[in-house]
């Protein structure tokens, strides 16, 4: 694993994720788990302390990136030196923190890699205090706090309650839900969208028949993917559930990669917890084989018969479990659009569906398209147009349908 510079227009805010010593380590690693769920780029940096208490492979597997703990690591300086380290992430949170790194960061001190990085940057520095109470009380500790408040550390916490060392009182670290939510609050993006969290699926799903062959639907994920990018654009925190394409990831949106249309239906129910908003762009084959050959299928035969079942429709699978979501489907039809698009926005109770005409050379494999999209009472042509142009037309209409539909009870 490299710790070099990740891409630019990878997604989220940079956030460079302080962990120092202290029981409350381990709290650290559910913090970096919301963090990279909610989108952000996380590179962990350890004292030595913290690695007393977790290890650094705990974080390494959560963040995908290698852990930095030392100043004097050749290996990793060379591939990214400290004070690029330094200028990578939009903010520096450090959580745990203990009494002994506060008082240390109220000094300036640079006597480890994480101190180092404090000093040399100009970014916003977050603090998770964690201690026994009376560490926290004591007024060494706060006076050090006054001073890191004084010069602009945000101090989140600490709570008050059972102490792991067995006191009651104020020194807890925050929960990591209230971290990541107070820090990412910072770089919500605006826009009608913004605070809310959409799910994209997108392109094809393939059914394995053996080693080699699989069914698979035509789609290249290009509408999809431009759903998901106008999404982003308008403030919404977007995760793509992307079946195999050939596109890159749009800036700002994360994306999970899954092959089959059961892959895809598990990843999209588990995305769309605490999600407002669905949108189904994926062309998910209907059926899958039975079971799939373990060797090569050997064409002894003349014909072959193929035994399919019925794949789950995800868009129905998630309304079943979240009356509340707001999911907009797409329908492809070369006939009776407008009758068989609202049959589907009732079967599978949407709020909204963009239907389009396919065949003879329409939409497949092309960047323009056009949608007429249908809700209960209401319709909309939108392009003909590139298909980046009629997505953005298609999430301002989701936002708006979404605002009329949903608004005070997301
Ligand atoms: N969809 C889904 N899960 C499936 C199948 C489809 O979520 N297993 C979604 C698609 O992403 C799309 C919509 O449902 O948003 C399309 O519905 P579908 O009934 O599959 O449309 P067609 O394939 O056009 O249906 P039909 O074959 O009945 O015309």
């Amino acid at each position: 694993m490299s710790s070099a510079l990740p891409p630019a227009a990878a997604p989220g805010p940079r956030i460079l994720l302080g962990v120092t010593g202290g029981i409350a380590a381990y709290k650290g690693a559910e913090l970096a788990r919301q963090f990279i769920k909610a989108g952000a780029q996380v590179q962990v940096v350890m004292t030595a302390g913290a690695l007393r208490f977790v290890t650094a492979q705990t974080f390494q597997a959560l963040t995908g990136r290698t852990v930095r703990h030392s100043l004097w690591d050749e290996q990793a300086e060379a591939a990214m030196g400290h004070i690029e380290l330094a200028r990578w992430p939009d903010a520096i949170v450090i959580a745990p923190a203990s009494a002994n790194f506060l008082a240390g960061l109220a000094h300036g001190f640079a006597d480890d890699l994480l101190s180092t990085l404090c000093l040399a940057t100009d970014k916003p520095i977050y603090a998770a205090p964690a201690m026994n109470r009376l560490m926290w009380a004591n007024p060494a500790t706060q006076a050090n706090m006054s001073t890191l408040r004084g010069r602009g550390v945000r101090v989140i916490g600490p709570g008050s309650g059972a102490q792991a060392c067995g006191e009651v009182g104020e020194g807890r670290m925050s929960e990591p839900e209230g971290i990541a939510r107070e820090v990412l609050g910072d770089f919500a993006p605006s826009g009608p969208l913004a605070g809310l969290r959409a799910v994209v699926t997108a392109g094809p799903t393939r059914e394995p028949i053996d080693p080699v062959r699989f069914i698979t639907n035509r789609s290249s994920g290009k509408q999809g993917y431009a759903v998901a990018e106008a999404l982003a654009h308008l403030g919404a925190t977007v995760t793509l559930v992307s079946g195999p394409v050939h596109l890159d990831t749009p800036a700002g949106v994360r994306r999970v990669d899954v092959e089959t249309a059961q892959q895809m239906a598990a990843a999209t129910l588990a995305e769309i917890e605490g999600a407002q908003i669905l949108v189904g762009a994926a062309a998910v084959a209907d059926y899958r084989p039975v079971s799939a050959a373990g060797q090569k299928i050997k064409k002894n035969a003349d014909t072959l018969d193929l035994a399919l079942t019925r794949n789950t429709d995800i868009l129905s699978a998630a309304r079943a479990e979240q009356p509340q979501l707001f999911i907009a489907g797409f329908a492809a039809e070369t006939e009776k659009l407008a009758e068989h698009a609202r049959g589907k926005l009732q079967r599978k109770k949407l709020d909204l569906i963009a239907a389009n005409w396919v065949g003879e050379g329409r939409a497949f494999d092309r960047d323009d398209n056009a949608l007429q999209v249908f809700w209960t009472d209401g319709e909309r042509s939108l392009g003909p147009a590139g298909k980046s142009e009629v997505a953005r037309q298609l999430a301002a209409l989701i936002a708006e349908r979404y605002a009329a539909t949903h608004a005070g009870r997301k």
